[in-house]
């Protein structure tokens, strides 16, 4: 395992991303975590990563001092390096100009860091450089401006480079990580793969589990929660309970055909809910978004209790007890959480429903946690789960509620759910489904003038939406090719009634978001 300690760069993830890529293993933990109390592996390699701090200023973080006792090879980045020339007698000093971009590189020397690089094209994004190596550093590469871009020594096994080889902007950056954590740490890649973690997170679950506890879990239809179910099923069988509330703005035929695959194909256990009235009921007359937001997921937590303690019921008769609630958190979550937050990170907003735990006095047990989407994908793949499912958009909890503005009603719902889906039918008809992050067709709460035949119309807009995105935190709108569009158009006002005119979402985020609401 490496260890990536965070000093809380935009970037630290996408290091832990590289390193899984190549097959290996690590984790990232805050960098100020005491090593000896909260250190529960002991690491091959170590990798420290960048931050927007200045290492020489009081109030900046450092890491526990017990890391150099580890003895284990240590790579530096940006942050990570001055960290290691402020411990060991080097010098770290405010640049004249920050330097942000790509930058050219020269190698000195023949380090294994950069064995097989030619390249030297590298990714700079940072304020401060050295300005004297640590004591008994070799320098192993320098730009124009700067003389101590690349720092070892190879007896402690401690490197340092001011560059970021985990951003694709430095082309032959995985060559570095590999030459790290491979040739430097000596870890074999292609040792962490789905297979074998299909086989330990089943026994894990097993063993958390025990022999006669029952868990449950809410499922959507979507990757994480089918996934997660699924392991849950291959683990524990009829012992997991899967419940689906059809809380009646999902997408059309999304809890019929989701409870198909989940019930027919996969073997789940499941129970779906029929609360589309409760839900709409409730939403009746409400037109502001946070409110419909609260709604929906009070309403959610309350109607999974109440079949929980059904359940329950059914399990105690048994003379056994539910104690374990799914939940389907990924890696992201996981490092958003243990990540590294000085004063001045910034924070993001989740929109998650979340609470359910708070009431019940359930035990987590989250088999995805360590994952990442894509590697949950390749999971969902190896699982024989339908690819539809596996690659479907992202779909806000509150799902239509808030991509119907305004007054959510029966017959706007309808409207809205019929004309997203002759949307997402055409994307995949013109084979661009997986090209786009996220598309949805929204209805607009106003009334426009059109002309049927000899008649004049007076209905409503539906908005398109389709955006391409990294992360959903920024976000470009897609460029549809014109014929794709005049397709949908067309297809939605025919066969949606109450819409007589279709329009193109053309705004990025920020300053707009992805949803409308
Ligand atoms: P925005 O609209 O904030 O969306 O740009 C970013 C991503 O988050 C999803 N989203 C939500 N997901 N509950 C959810 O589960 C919500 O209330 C919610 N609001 C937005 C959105 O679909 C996009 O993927």
């Amino acid at each position: 395992t490496i260890l990536i300690l965070d000093f809380g760069s935009q970037f630290s993830h996408l290091i832990a991303r590289r390193i899984r890529e190549l097959g290996i293993y690590c984790e990232l933990l805050a960098c100020n975590i005491d090593i000896k109390k909260e250190l529960k592996f002991k690491p091959k390699g170590i990798i420290l990563s960048g931050g927007p701090y200045s290492v020489y200023e009081a109030g900046s973080p450092h890491v526990d001092p017990a890391v150099w006792d580890l003895k284990v090879p240590v790579l530096g980045i940006c942050y990570g390096l001055q960290e290691i020339a402020h411990t060991m007698g080097g010098k770290v000093q405010k640049c004249d100009k920050r330097e942000y971009g790509k930058a050219e590189i020269d190698i000195l020397g023949h380090s294994k860091l950069f064995e097989g690089m030619s390249h030297p094209t590298v990714w700079m994004s940072h304020g401060d450089s050295l300005s004297a190596a640590p004591t008994g550093f070799q320098v192993i590469a320098k730009t124009s401006s700067s003389p101590f871009v690349a720092v070892e020594n190879t007896e402690k096994q401690i490197y340092g480079i001011q560059f970021h080889p985990e951003v694709t902007h430095t082309p032959e950056g995985t060559i570095l990580i590999k030459n790290f954590v491979s040739g430097i740490c000596g870890i074999k890649s292609g040792g962490w793969s789905m297979n074998s973690f299909i086989d330990t997170e089943i026994e894990r679950i097993r063993t958390i589990v025990g022999p006669t506890a029952e868990v449950i879990g809410a499922v959507s239809g979507g990757v994480d929660s089918t996934v997660a179910a699924k392991l849950l099923n291959m683990a524990i069988g009829d012992r997991f309970h899967a419940i689906m509330v059809d809380n009646g703005v999902m997408r059309l035929n999304e809890c019929r055909d989701a409870s198909k695959e989940l019930r027919d194909k996969l073997g789940i256990n499941l129970t779906v809910v029929d609360a589309a009235d409760l839900f709409l009921g409730k939403l009746k007359g409400v037109t502001d978004p946070e409110q419909k937001r609260k709604i929906i997921g009070n309403t959610f937590i309350h109607v999974f209790e109440a079949e929980a303690a059904k359940l329950e019921a059914d399990v105690e008769k048994k003379g056994r007890k539910i104690e374990f609630l799914l939940q389907g958190t990924l890696y992201p979550d996981v490092i958003e959480s243990v990540s590294f937050k000085g004063p001045s990170a910034t924070i993001k907003t989740h929109h998650n429903v979340g609470g359910l735990l708070a009431n019940m006095k359930l035990k987590l047990i989250e088999p995805l946690r360590e994952l990442f989407k894509d590697e949950v994908r390749a999971l969902g793949e190896l699982l024989k789960i339908d690819s539809n499912l596996i690659w479907r958009h992202p779909f806000p909890g509150p799902g239509i509620a808030i991509r119907v503005l305004g007054e959510v009603t029966p017959e706007q719902v309808r409207i809205a759910r019929e004309a997203d889906y002759i949307y997402i039918e055409e994307i995949k008809k013109a084979g661009l489904y997986r090209k786009i992050s996220q598309a949805y067709a929204a209805l607009l709460p106003v009334k426009a003038v059109g002309v049927m035949g000899d008649h004049r119309t007076y209905e409503q807009v539906i908005a398109l939406r389709a955006v391409e995105t990294k992360d959903f935190m920024t976000a470009d709108w897609f460029e549809f090719p014109y014929d794709v569009l005049k397709t949908i158009s067309s297809r939605i006002i025919n066969e949606v009634k109450g819409v007589n005119r279709c329009v193109y979402d053309i705004s990025s985020k920020p300053p707009a978001t992805i949803e409308w609401e």
